[in-house]
């Protein structure tokens, strides 16, 4: 096997036909950018935009971190990733639909156009939807849900969608806080050759609360039955054969929102990212091209879910503003077996294939050798999103199933970035696994510490992004302070406020940078970003609990697992603790939120302030050596009881 320190140089091949050729060309990019930054953005904003209205400034930076970027300019996102395709791309397959029975669909551009116009029409004339108005969105993997984007796209509409996995709770609070007016779900879909359901999540969500909802609109996936709310419900399959086919688009600000994403954060509820259109759908467009380096009749295939952000810019809105193909898969790679994805890669040709560590290596271990097994010379990018990936796993992607011949780019990025941040280029990059390598063109990053000082190569630093750029984060739904002080409260340099990402990283002798990981209260359970702080309000609400600490463990697949530590109320005995705890969170969360260990403790290690000492939980339940002083504590010896106890679990 190859040693990880290895470097590995771009396939010479490939290169040759890059958007981005040589490691000169990526200096001639970023230099550009570094002496003249606003010029670098207009330049491509220029080429890359079908403007319908000019913009006049290129950075507005007068309220600040409020950017604005190319202000008062007028487009439209479904223009954008439809429309003006339509002249030479109308027979081209915009999206590449395999269902989970392995039954496939190829939509055209103009059907795209003729559904999204028809369903835009559906929501203005049926529903009153109007520019500004939220939709939410609680979907499952088929091409209704693009449908329903780019539709709201259309008429100006801000969609919200909640991944399909989170609980009735959690889609009723991200109803409530975007005080939505319409709900699109669907009946359910198909999953490991079954039905599974949906639309009775939105009815719990919605006798619960969400009373800003005025109708409910379902897609027809799997024909299964269905409770009707008559008045408030509609069915989605009947009324939009009636539609008429052209549906005008809304002409949007550059600065509109686009849509609303619920993240998680380190501490409170989740937040509402919100993005605009223009800046968004520029660097979706521009990362399609120089990260993934679509072109001419690629298939694309990115294996998020299209309630992360990834399956919003590199399902969606990236290859369809790049006029590409997308294929978008309802079920799960490794169903009917750990072949599924190689096979869907050998007949759809997929040129690109996007997915997370997580996944690598579960296909990694079910099926090492399964890539051999088919022709997968179609691939040229492969590329990995979401957590760090380990060496033994990006090896093996490399080797096993890019064949020594495909870049691999480590692409690190948030919700709230819109886009990717730092990744090899595949044709310029010489790569290092496990290794995110640099800021792409036009991102200016830096590892600083807590003052604002540049860290020494080696040395662990906080991850900050030090200018504004077109798809970063505009604010937090209705909650601006929250937007300052979550991103912009915690790193100044040269006093002046810098986004800083949450995460940890670290710079190498090359300038590489390598993510290390949450530097705060964040978990990352298979590439799902969840707050400790939202798992612990869910676990609070149990009647018998007292006291509860949240942290993260390290998981040879997962990447994190979620370690609970629970001190019951005095007189509570509970006998299964465990199960008890993981139904509520899979009721006021989801699923993703369950917990791998679930341990009763007498107490929790407190400073004699009452603070929660987190870094000594997080030691035990890596197994790990106490090496803290832990004197200072209120109760020191409580520290032996809870290694005790998570030895025993
Ligand atoms: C983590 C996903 C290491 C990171 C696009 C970040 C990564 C969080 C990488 C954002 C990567 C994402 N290497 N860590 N290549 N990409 N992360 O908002 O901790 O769901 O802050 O966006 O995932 O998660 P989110």
């Amino acid at each position: 096997m190859s040693s990880n320190k290895t470097i590995y140089q771009p396939n010479p091949e490939f290169a040759e036909n890059a958007a981005i050729k040589s490691m000169d060309a990526y200096w001639a990019l970023q230099n550009k950018a570094i002496e003249d930054y606003e010029g670098f953005w207009k330049t491509f904003a220029d080429e890359k935009i079908n403007w319908l209205a000019p913009y006049d400034q290129v950075l507005d930076e007068s309220d600040a971190p409020f950017y604005k970027w190319f202000t008062n300019g007028k487009l439209n996102v479904s223009n954008q990733c439809i429309d003006r395709h339509l002249a030479d791309k109308a027979e081209k397959t915009a999206i590449l639909f395999e269902g989970d029975r392995g039954d496939v669909e190829h939509i055209t551009y103009a059907q795209l156009s003729l559904r999204v116009n028809k369903m835009a029409n559906l929501l203005r004339n049926e529903f009153g939807v109007l520019k500004g108005d939220r939709v939410v969105l609680y979907m499952p993997m088929i091409p209704e849900a693009a449908y329903a984007m780019l539709a709201c796209a259309r008429i100006g509409a801000i969609h919200s969608i909640v991944f399909g996995g989170f609980s009735a709770e959690a889609l009723k609070d991200r109803i409530e806080d975007a005080e939505a007016k319409i709900v699109i779900t669907a009946d359910g879909a198909f999953r490991k050759g079954k039905p599974y359901m949906l639309k009775h999540v939105v009815d719990t969500a919605l006798s619960e609360g969400g009373k800003s909802v005025e109708a409910v609109l379902v897609v027809k996936r799997n024909n299964e039955e269905v409770e009707w709310v008559e008045g408030r419900d509609h069915n989605y399959n009947e009324l939009i054969v009636e539609q008429p086919a052209e549906c005008p688009f809304e002409l949007m600000d550059s600065e509109d929102p686009l849509f609303l994403l619920y993240t998680s954060g380190s501490t409170g509820k989740p937040k509402g990212v919100q993005h605009t259109n223009a800046g968004y759908i520029l660097w979706a467009q521009m990362t399609m091209e120089w990260v993934f380096d679509v072109k001419g009749d690629d298939v694309f295939w990115c294996t998020a879910d299209i309630g992360w952000i990834t399956g919003h810019t590199y399902i969606v809105y990236g290859p369809l503003a790049a006029g590409t193909t997308t294929l978008m898969f309802e079920g799960v790679p490794t169903y009917p077996d750990a072949g599924r994805a190689w096979k869907m890669v050998q007949d759809h040709k997929i040129t690109q294939f996007y997915t997370a560590p997580t996944a690598i290596r579960v296909l990694h271990k079910m099926g090492e050798n399964e890539p051999e097994k088919y022709d997968l010379s179609s691939l040229k990018v492969l590329g990995t999103v979401g957590e760090p990936i380990d060496p033994p796993a990006w090896i093996w992607y490399y080797e096993a199933v890019g064949n020594s011949k495909c870049a691999i780019v480590d692409t690190w990025w948030q919700t709230e970035t819109g886009g990717h941040i730092i990744s090899p280029l595949p044709g310029a990059t010489p790569i290092k696994p496990g290794c995110a390598t640099l800021a792409l063109p036009g991102i200016m990053t830096e590892i600083l510490s807590l003052e604002g000082e540049t860290k020494e190569v080696g040395e662990k630093g906080l991850l900050c992004i030090t200018k504004p750029w077109p798809s970063m984060i505009r604010t937090i739904w209705g909650n601006p302070d929250r937007y300052i002080s979550a991103y912009f409260g915690d790193v100044a340099k040269d006093g002046k406020p810098v986004y800083f990402s949450g995460d940890g990283a670290v710079l190498d002798e090359d300038g590489y940078i390598t993510i290390v990981g949450r530097v705060d209260d964040v978990i990352n359970v298979s590439g799902h970003r969840l707050g400790t702080a939202e798992i612990e309000a869910a676990v609070a609400k149990d009647n018998s609990v007292s006291e509860v600490a949240v942290v993260g463990r390290p998981h040879d697949i997962k990447g994190e697992s979620i370690f609970i530590y629970i001190v019951l109320k005095e007189g509570h005995i509970n006998t299964d603790i465990k199960n008890h705890i993981n139904t509520l969170l899979g009721e006021e969360i989801g699923n993703i939120a369950k917990a791998d260990h679930i341990i009763e403790v007498p107490g929790l290690p407190k400073t004699r302030s009452g603070k929660i000492m987190r870094r000594i939980l997080r030691s035990i339940a890596k197994g790990e050596e106490i090496t803290q002083d832990i004197s200072t504590l209120e109760d020191p010896s409580i520290v032996e009881d809870i290694i005790t106890k998570a030895r025993e679990a």
